[in-house]
């Protein structure tokens, strides 16, 4: 009953509005869509939506990759719809190709200086092609992801979602993860509200790339497995082999945000393709990646052929893993040597995770504070080495009062941490006591804070969980 032809809430910031785009100046771009049995109302809503909002003398065309469907409206139906919309192609897989195989066939195919990826149950928002153009054309090593909004998947309400920026960011694991900004960026992106900022990685349902760049540098992983993981190896690949990741404040597209796939994806082939990009990238941060896979992936143990990037690799002068970690992305930190357990530490009663406060508040002491698990840059990730030291940002956690502090590593003194179940146990010479989340007072006010208390292992308040390193 929701109209395809549907007016959109304009979710940009209110100066993108006046900014001024050259349009002569601009590249023409070429739309491609993989699809595989999309439901025909969310695939016209799609097509619509790029028809009614995007300048024609910037559209070259939209491919339309079918990736074997089906249904009968995706047959003869669909071609004749295709005829109709004139800049319409439809081109048909003969075998399953996956989204990485589609989207790089379509980069082929497409005739456009630039190729943009859409997937098939998306609305693109006003004015949502000018910006991304505008940046490529800046710079054709860039690969740009508008702002990414939601579709109520039940009511087909467009969500402004995200309401501040955000932007992708992973984990070891090297599965996709939406993230909010760091504050240093908020404060750039606030003095300047229309420009395009730095992502360490985006995510495939919406993305944009001069296309002979984007074919040169390698296109997609097509070694990869039907869905998932390859946004975040385009985005690695395209950092270390000098390019940037960006994403635009200006443009907006609303994806559906649907509770599962209409076709068979299995979390196996999503960890193999996970497990391409950890060994063609990571180098020798590879093993991380094993270390958080709870074992689900190892080491390759015969010649699986994860090097296909190679000549890549030599053309463009790649660089290595590190030059990312200290560059593009030092919040992805490395576990200090002999952790046994490493990322952030979160309370089972309050749900809340370890984050050392931003002022002293006890003497020149930095507390261990209990915050929303949200707010990333507030928390930090904390490990718990075999020798009972517990880290934090390459300094020792000791006891002050009762509190948790941070404080320099310098002297052994003090006790050992270790974890007795779920209870985070603290033993010295006094005997042990269990971290437990309390409401302490000071000056500054009440806060949640990490406090050694007497073991109660029905208090859910002293129950904890953190990531285990898998032993590779
Ligand atoms: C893997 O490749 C290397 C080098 O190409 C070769 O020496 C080795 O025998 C191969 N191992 C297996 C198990 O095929
Ligand atoms: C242990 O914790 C439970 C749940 O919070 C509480 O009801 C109980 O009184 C505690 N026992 C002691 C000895 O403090």
């Amino acid at each position: 009953m929701t109209s395809v032809n549907r007016a959109v809430p304009d979710t940009r910031p209110a100066q993108c509005a006046s900014e001024q785009y050259q349009m002569t100046s601009l590249p023409v771009a070429s739309i491609v869509i993989p699809l595989h049995n999309e439901p025909w109302s969310t695939l016209d809503r799609t097509i619509k939506s790029i028809l009614n909002r995007s300048p024609s003398s910037l559209l070259k065309e939209i491919i339309l990759i079918d990736d074997k469907s089906d249904l009968d409206y995706l047959g003869a139906p669909l071609e004749k719809y295709a005829e109709e919309v004139g800049i319409l192609k439809v081109h048909r897989a003969f075998e399953r190709l996956g989204t990485m195989k589609s989207r790089v066939l379509g980069a082929h195919l497409a005739t456009g200086d630039v190729v943009v990826f859409l997937d098939s149950h998306v609305e693109v928002n006003v004015g949502w092609l000018e910006p991304i153009l505008f940046e490529l054309n800046n710079d054709k090593t860039t690969i740009i992801q508008p702002s990414i909004d939601l579709i109520d998947p039940e009511t087909f309400e467009y969500q402004h979602y995200f309401k501040n920026n955000i932007r992708g960011h992973f984990r070891w694991n090297m599965a996709f993860e939406y993230a909010p900004l760091t504050p240093k960026q908020e404060a750039e992106v606030a003095a300047e509200p229309t420009k395009a900022f730095n992502t360490p990685a985006i995510v495939g349902a919406a993305f944009a790339a001069n296309r002979k760049y984007f074919l040169d540098i390698g296109g997609l992983d097509t070694g990869m497995r039907t869905w998932g993981g390859e946004d975040v190896e385009l985005s690695i690949r395209n950092w270390l082999c000098g390019g940037s990741m960006k994403i635009s404040p200006c443009s907006h597209v609303a994806h559906i945000h649907k509770h599962g796939h209409p076709f068979k994806s299995d979390y196996s082939d999503l960890v193999y393709n996970n497990q391409r990009t950890a060994e063609m990238w990571l180098g020798k941060y590879r093993h991380y990646f094993y270390n958080f896979n709870s074992g689900l992936a190892m080491p390759p143990q015969f010649n699986e052929s994860y090097n296909g990037m190679d000549g890549v690799k030599a053309k463009y002068k790649c660089k290595e893993f590190s030059w990312f970690l200290d560059n593009v992305f030092p919040e992805l930190e490395v576990p200090p040597e002999g952790s046994v357990y490493f990322g952030h530490l979160v309370n089972l009663g309050s749900h809340f995770c370890f984050g050392p406060t931003d002022h002293p508040v006890l003497g020149s002491y930095h507390v261990i504070a209990l915050v929303d698990c949200y707010f990333y840059y507030k928390i930090r990730n904390f490990a718990l080495l075999q020798n009972g030291r517990l880290m934090v940002d390459r300094k020792c956690v000791k006891i002050k009062k009762n509190f948790l502090v941070m404080s320099s590593c310098s002297s052994n003194a003090g006790g050992k941490f270790k974890f007795v179940g779920k209870q985070l146990v603290y033993i010295d010479f006094h005997g042990s006591k269990c971290v437990t989340q309390m409401s302490k007072d000071f000056v500054s006010g009440q806060l949640q804070v990490a406090f050694l208390a007497p073991c109660n292992v029905s208090n859910k308040a002293s129950e904890w969980q953190i990531e285990k390193l898998y032993k590779i």
